[in-house]
């Protein structure tokens, strides 16, 4: 796959070029747009839900949600859900540290699966363009500098996957937070005005992307340590969302109400800092608050198992009984 690399892997100006490009189609009305979108998607679900009683919490739900909504939200054609998440799953392995070289074959198959669908997606779209955010990034110029066909690509897919990779982490660890804290729980039951900070909190106290990394482009100072440009620094998202020295005597309590929870690392910083930010904290705080409300009975049946990943840390089998729902109407 002879692609350009992921705007995460570019450095200014090459990255600054790009960022650009794409933030002028990623706008506060395209992402309030997907609000109401993602509304109907959750109650939709939960709808669906209602009849099961017993469901896997990620499978039938944490994983479902955000990718029905970027896959939307992008304007893809119809694909089989499990199919592509099965490829993406294999490419996000290979943020891991450690992958056997089975992984890696694993992780060039699901990528050439991917490409090949974005691919024919896009020829598709070009022929049927709608009020998304993938005709948009085709119309997209900026002085007459548009992005190529490869490199569109490559914006489509790490969307596609960061899209929905994060976020299921955080409606997955989320609700398993709320669920371990009763009181916290109650919160969300009867206090809608924990809706503003409620996801930022679950952003800190479980985070979805554990570490991300840096190699520095000149020598620097770390906290007293000197290091050499090309060097790799890792950096602990999870471990700063949790330090005292910054949070206080209250950094490893989950308080839903917290109004400064906000300041959390969990997007990253800087240059690299998030650009589905505000889209995911929308969609956790939507589909959590949601079934909470709707499922005021659920209760885990089984400790959930993790994802075996570090980068990514989530959970990967949660099974859940959702009780008898409310009908919220
Ligand atoms: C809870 C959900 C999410 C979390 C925790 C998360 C976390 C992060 C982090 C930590 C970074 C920075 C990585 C670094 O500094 O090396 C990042 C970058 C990025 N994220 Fe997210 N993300 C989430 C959801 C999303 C969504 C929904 C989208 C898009 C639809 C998205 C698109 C991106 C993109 C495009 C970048 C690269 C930005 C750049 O390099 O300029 N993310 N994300």
């Amino acid at each position: 796959m002879d692609r350009p690399p992921s705007i995460l892997m570019l450095d200014p100006p090459e990255h600054t070029r790009l960022r650009k490009l794409v933030q002028r189609t990623f706008t506060p009305r395209s992402i309030e747009k997907m609000r109401h979108i993602t509304t109907e998607i959750v109650e939709d679900l939960l709808d669906q839900l209602a009849e099961k009683k017993d469901i896997d919490l990620i499978e039938d739900f944490s994983f479902v949600v955000p990718f029905v909504v970027i896959h939307s939200m992008l304007g893809l054609p119809d694909a089989d859900m499990l199919n592509v998440r099965e490829w993406s799953q294999t490419l996000v392995q290979t943020l891991e540290p450690n992958i056997s070289p089975e992984q890696v074959d694993a992780a060039i198959w699901g990528g050439t699966q991917l490409n090949e669908y974005l691919t024919e997606a896009l020829a598709w779209k070009r022929n049927k363009p709608g009020d998304d955010l993938l005709s948009d990034l085709i119309a997209v110029e900026e002085g007459g500098d548009g992005l190529s066909e490869q490199e569109l690509i490559s914006m489509i897919s790490l969307l596609f996957v960061a899209g929905h990779e994060t976020t299921v982490n955080l409606i997955g660890n989320g609700t398993h937070s709320l669920l371990n804290s009763p009181d916290q729980f109650e919160l969300v039951l009867n206090d809608p005005s924990i809706d503003s900070t409620i996801a930022d909190e679950l952003l800190r106290f479980d985070s979805p992307v554990q570490n991300s990394g840096r190699q520095l482009l000149e020598d620097m100072e770390l906290s007293g340590v000197h290091v050499e440009a090309g060097e790799l620094v890792l950096t602990a998202l999870g471990s700063a969302n949790r330090d005292p020295r910054f949070w206080g005597d209250s950094a490893h309590l989950l308080d839903v109400k917290r109004q400064d929870a906000s300041r959390h690392v969990s997007f990253g910083s800087g240059v690299h800092y998030c650009l589905g930010a505000a889209l995911a904290k929308m969609e956790g705080e939507i589909a959590i608050t949601r079934l909470i409300r709707r499922f005021p009975e659920i209760s885990i049946t089984e400790e959930p198992t993790f994802n075996s990943r570090i980068i990514l840390r989530g959970r990967e089998k949660f099974p859940i009984n959702l009780g008898v729902p409310v009908n919220l109407n």
